[in-house]
């Protein structure tokens, strides 16, 4: 099979190195792709929501299969710009309809949706700009801290955790007000959790699913989920409170009823599901829901994934799905994110990077990255996830650790304890 993968990240890395190694696998392009994916598949200069582009490498190079990577072409259609197409039609898209990605696209209709299908997540209400005064009345209902969500996409950046009631009041103003453009035109107004966070991964071909191993991420740049939040400094798998049992409630309430529930309002998913939960005194709760797989969980999920992904999204594109087998590495694997100095906010790009070829024990997933005139160079905030299988997570860390040091790039910072807090 000749695979178009889109994206240029981390996770898009990690998906081309499992892709890669499927038998099934004629020949992987990925567009853009970094510096990595060069070593595992053939980069396209092509954005990847250059929808016209796509369509011309996809007739000419004959492609059987396009899996997304990033929520922005699925959320910008193109599930459905292939499905209108006489000549794409055949072409499977890993990923959901536009309609789908509107999990993802706008908090409200996620929450509307998991009330609607008896899902667990927060109380809430949604506001617009007409009806300012209500808004403020019900953050009175409320405890602090005060959860906020501009309702559509903001790049991470949407979501505000207030601790007073004045603050609340007056950051809900200005998202009303056009802090982040349209996408907080609307503002989901939700009950705070207090919690553990874990990402459950499901493949789901509208009928069936498969369950992935999960994974935590730690959002925070400094030790202890202190400071700023960034795109994510690394992840651990499997997560230890994710036990048998809690999966299992997982399953009964979450995921099934997801999946059900796509299916009974006509909503054409073919893909990745990600429900970020929160494990609230035992039992989960959907925090939000995304189209596609999480970064940088996806380089752990991968490495604990032993069945071939390729087969698996075979499953997906002719609904088979449910014939397949997943199956999990028992080991543990954690991922460390090497970012720039003064990553999440200005940094330099362009740095030369030197050492991986020393690095023995962990397998390096890039993310941003880029080749110039033959040297591998920083091109990015998050730079190189350096990803270890261990006995167990504080083995894998120690792989981690010893990767991470031996890469060198002017300005690399690094979080020492990812997984340590479970
Ligand atoms: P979201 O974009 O919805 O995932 O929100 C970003 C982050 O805000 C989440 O990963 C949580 O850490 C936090 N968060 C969101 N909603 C809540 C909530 N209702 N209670 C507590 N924390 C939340
Ligand atoms: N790691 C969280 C995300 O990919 O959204």
């Amino acid at each position: 099979m000749k695979i178009l993968l889109l994206g240029s990240g981390g996770r898009e890395h990690a998906l081309a190195w499992k892709i890669a190694q499927s038998e099934k696998c004629e020949k992987l392009f990925v567009a853009p792709g970094n510096a990595g994916t060069g070593e595992v598949g053939t980069n396209v200069s092509l954005k990847a929501d250059d929808f016209e582009g796509i369509r011309d490498f996809v007739l000419s190079e004959a492609i059987d299969m396009v899996v997304v990577g990033p929520e922005d072409p699925l959320v910008k259609g193109i599930y459905d710009y292939f499905k209108q197409d006489a000549e794409l039609q055949s072409v499977p898209v890993i990923g959901p309809s536009k309609q789908g990605a509107v999990l993802e696209g706008s908090k409200d209709f996620a929450k509307a949706f998991m009330q609607r299908h008896d899902i667990p997540t927060a109380r809430y209400q949604t506001f617009d700009g007409e009806h300012v005064a209500e808004a403020l009345d019900y953050l009175e209902t409320l405890q602090p801290p005060y959860v906020l969500k501009a309702d559509g996409l903001c790049a991470g950046k949407g979501v505000l955790i207030v601790p007073t009631l004045d603050e609340a009041k007056r950051e809900l103003k200005e998202m009303l007000g056009g802090m982040f453009g349209q996408a907080s035109a609307r503002v989901v107004i939700e009950e705070f959790l207090s919690g553990i966070e874990c990402s459950v991964f499901v493949l789901t071909d509208g009928k069936d699913y498969k369950i992935l191993p999960e994974a935590k991420d730690y959002k925070r740049i400094g030790e202890g989920d202190t400071g700023l939040n960034t795109g994510g400094m690394g992840s651990v798998s499997p997560v230890s409170f994710a036990t048998k049992d809690w999966m299992q409630k997982v399953e009964n309430r979450i995921i099934r009823p997801t999946v059900d529930g796509l299916a009974q309002e006509g909503i054409d998913y073919k893909g990745f599901i990600f429900f970020g939960l929160i494990n609230v005194d035992g039992d989960p709760k959907v925090i939000e829901y995304n189209c596609r797989m999480g970064d940088p969980e996806t380089e752990t999920v991968m490495l604990r994934l032993k069945s071939d992904l390729v087969d698996l999204l075979e499953g997906v594109a002719t609904q088979t799905l449910g014939k397949r087998t997943v199956e999990f590495d028992q080991r543990s694997a954690v991922c460390v994110m090497l970012v720039s100095g003064g990553y999440p906010e200005k940094y330099e790009k362009g740095f030369a990077m030197t050492g991986m070829d020393k690095v023995q024990d962990s397998v390096l997933f890039h993310a941003g990255t880029a080749l110039k005139d033959g040297v591998v160079v920083t091109n990015g905030g998050r730079v190189m996830a350096v990803s270890s299988y261990g006995a167990d997570k504080d083995e894998a860390l120690a792989r981690s650790m010893r990767g991470a040091e031996q890469i060198q790039f002017e300005g690399k910072y690094y979080r020492h304890d990812i997984g340590q807090d479970l």
